[in-house]
């Protein structure tokens, strides 16, 4: 089992691996639908190659990590306790660098104003995430 995990949690924890599931995917929604798009303009399309790569190699193991959490909220001997621990170790090593360098190009003011991003722009971008949120929110 996954660290302390037990048979009698697999439920619960197989619930948060399909909120973490949704999450990233609204996650990459918002920055592939308005981020990276809005951000193309000041810093170019390369930029984003390899971040938009990893969005689409994470994707088998995350659809993996959601379809079995699934079948264990209706039968918990689905649970592939192997299967998941691989996938969640390797979502760990290709995600922790890629918010890295999102975080850093968000919080990057300075490149993007010098580029002719200013704050305006920026505040359009965020309440377009927060428009596209309560959009998502409202279809759960
Ligand atoms: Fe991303």
């Amino acid at each position: 089992m996954i660290g302390t995990l037990q048979e009698k949690d697999l439920n619960s924890f197989a619930g948060y691996c399909i909120a973490y599931y949704s999450f990233l995917m609204e996650h990459h929604d918002n920055e592939e639908e308005i981020v990276f798009p809005a951000f193309t303009e000041p810093l170019g399309k390369d930029y984003f190659k390899e971040l938009l790569h990893v969005h689409e190699i994470i994707m088998p193991a995350l659809n993996r990590i959601r379809t079995i959490s699934e079948a264990t909220l209706k039968d918990v001997k689905q649970w592939d306790n192997e299967t998941i621990l691989k996938d969640l170790k390797d979502l760990r090593e290709l995600l922790v660098p890629h918010f890295k360098i999102e975080e850093d190009t968000m919080k990057n003011n300075k490149l993007l104003e010098e580029k002719g991003f200013d704050e305006k722009k920026m505040a359009k971008v965020l309440h377009d995430i927060e428009k596209n949120n309560k959009k998502v929110k409202s279809n759960l």
